[in-house]
């Protein structure tokens, strides 16, 4: 009998052993945890096809995002569900609109979290759709219009900025958002705002749960004319090249754990920081089976940051933040 020289196993006998030889780690540090401010006060809604996670009013952001700060999480990522919706989105970039003031708020309670803005305009048009839409009347169909968008964009980042954020995320999809948006926070002082970019964002299922949070699913057609096809790969490259040009500091990759690939591909192409968000239907699957007694929470939701980081992500977007860095400080 012939006995393999190499054993692999003799570095997999202790903790101890296993934790000097481990290649990826996973730590607060590299978390952003999303949070979603709405109208009024004191208001605390639970959001049904994601338990655990509210649409909150600007007091409880404050808390939210304080106890997230205590928890060692560094940064939170902010969506606005407006008091109003109307075809153009106007309250997107209002001086007085619900994440302008929560970022306001929130930088002078805990001036130390790394608040980032979600740039879109889904969440304030009356029709759902990411920027402006026009009939084209020829064709008979509604067409979402790029360049009338990136004014828009433009608009909200600037507003962002001026209210005090300190990263602002455009997810819109938009040619050329990326290029506008740094344009706008440049002439206006703001060349020290990062902009991270939803760069490889695909026309997914998996924000079902997140269109019932921030109640921006459209109202007619879907999103597959600015989102990118699930087929595509090579098209994530392209993609990425034309934001990081633009001037964008970190990638993001979205949604997450079907797209590993993506983030591996995009780790070895790029020397940008990588962002992998973790989206809504992924932490609603876990979170049912898990209630189910199917699956163990804690255990899953470890492993599924941990491949992220194994991937090649730099920074983690996950609902589950506050849960992971409870479990880890209670280990400590
Ligand atoms: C809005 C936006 C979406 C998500 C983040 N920003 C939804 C969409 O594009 O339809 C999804 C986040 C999630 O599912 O957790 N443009």
């Amino acid at each position: 009998m012939m006995f393999p020289e190499y054993r692999a196993r003799r570095l997999r006998q202790t903790d101890k052993l296993r934790a000097m030889v481990r290649e990826t780690s996973i730590s607060t540090d590299h978390l952003i945890y999303p949070l979603f401010v709405t109208a009024g006060k004191n208001v605390k809604e639970p959001i049904s096809s994601m338990p655990g996670v509210y649409q909150m009013s600007v007091e409880n952001i404050i808390r939210e995002a304080k106890e997230a700060y205590d928890l060692g999480i560094p940064a939170i990522l902010l969506f606005g569900i407006p008091e109003k919706k109307d075809s153009k989105g106007s309250h997107a970039w209002i001086k007085s609109g619900v994440v302008q003031r929560a970022i306001e708020a929130i930088k002078k309670e805990v001036p130390e979290l790394v608040v980032i803005t979600d740039v879109c305009l889904c969440e304030y048009t009356s029709h759902g759709h990411c920027g402006v839409v026009i009939k084209d009347k020829k064709k008979g169909h509604f067409r979402v219009e790029n360049d009338a968008t990136l004014e828009l964009l433009q608009k909200i980042a600037l507003s962002h900025a001026r209210a005090g954020a300190d990263m602002v995320a455009p997810s819109d999809m938009m040619d050329g958002r990326v290029g506008a948006i740094r344009e706008a926070l440049d002439e206006n002082g703001f060349e020290h705002v990062p902009i991270m970019s939803y760069a490889v964002k695909y026309a997914s299922s998996f924000y079902g749960p997140f269109r019932d949070a921030a109640e921006c699913a459209p109202q007619f057609g879907d999103r597959r004319s600015y989102q990118m096809d699930i087929a595509n790969r090579r098209e994530a490259l392209r993609e990425a090249t034309l934001d990081m040009e633009e001037g964008a500091d970190i990638l993001m990759v979205k949604p997450g754990m079907p797209y590993l690939d993506i983030i591996s591909l995009l780790r070895q192409e790029f020397t940008l920081p990588i962002a992998a968000y973790q989206v809504s239907g992924e932490y609603s699957m876990i979170k049912a089976a898990a209630q189910n007694g199917w699956l163990s929470e804690e255990q899953v939701v470890f492993e599924s940051l941990i491949a992220f980081r194994r991937a090649g992500a730099d920074l983690i977007i996950t609902y589950f933040a506050k849960d992971f860095a409870k479990s880890v400080n209670s280990l400590s």
